[in-house]
């Protein structure tokens, strides 16, 4: 499963590729917002530092707006992927694109139906938010599960990349699942690694070292 990182915030994407082990960045109107910076300005920061793919998403709604922005992301540098919204005209903007030979990323998926949608239209990436699902009391893992046996039956190669990914524990329920691609966010990235017996271990490693080499 690759890992990417679920920010549009400089210094956390440095951190995680600092780790050795960052796949890509995703990044959305939400997340550049926090950072009140120029979205294009940010994106070209990101290439020069990740060289995986970099979801740059369109703000425009319709097909022509969408259209015209991805081609402006896609010039910033050639590992961007235009993000583009599981919506009519985002279908249609994806098959576009596809077309041209410029990646793209489907967000906001909540149902196996677009996604199987998006991957006939050639999507490189489909979001699911499997998060935000489960804050409604649906089984976002569910959908992940859904999405890749589709995927598997019809041999699409469309990425499956779970999105709004919370917790150490969606992330191995998506790893078990077989998603392609998890984006997480940073605090989430430190979590991955943590544990109280690690620690513990550790600690006790080095106490009794020092007390039979003292000095
Ligand atoms: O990748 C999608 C993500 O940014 C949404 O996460 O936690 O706002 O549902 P969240």
């Amino acid at each position: 499963m690759d890992l990417y990182i679920d920010t549009a915030n400089l210094d956390e994407i440095k951190a995680a590729n600092d780790l050795g082990i960052l796949d890509g960045v995703t990044t959305n109107p939400s997340l550049i917002a926090k950072e009140k910076i120029d979205y294009g300005k940010r994106l070209a920061q990101i290439c020069e530092v990740v060289k995986g793919p970099v979801s740059a998403e369109v703000i425009a709604t319709d097909f022509d707006g969408m259209m015209r922005e991805g081609r402006e992301r896609a010039k910033i540098a050639p590992n961007i992927v235009v993000k583009l919204p599981c919506t009519i005209d985002g279908l249609k903007a994806c098959k576009a694109f596809s077309d041209e030979g410029v990646k793209t990323n489907l967000t906001l998926c909540f149902q196996v139906m677009q996604a199987w949608m998006v991957a006939k239209a050639g999507a490189f990436l489909v979001s699911p938010f499997i998060g935000r699902l489960d804050d409604v009391s649906e089984d976002g893992m569910d959908l992940i599960q859904k999405i890749r046996q589709v995927y598997d039956n019809y041999g699409f190669p469309t990425k499956v990349l779970a999105a709004s990914v919370r917790h150490p524990n969606h992330m191995v329920q998506c790893a078990l699942a077989g998603a392609d691609v998890a984006t997480v966010p940073f605090n989430v990235i430190q979590q991955l690694l943590k544990h109280p017996l690690t620690d513990a271990g550790l600690e006790k490693f080095i106490a009794d070292y020092k007390k039979a080499f003292p000095g």
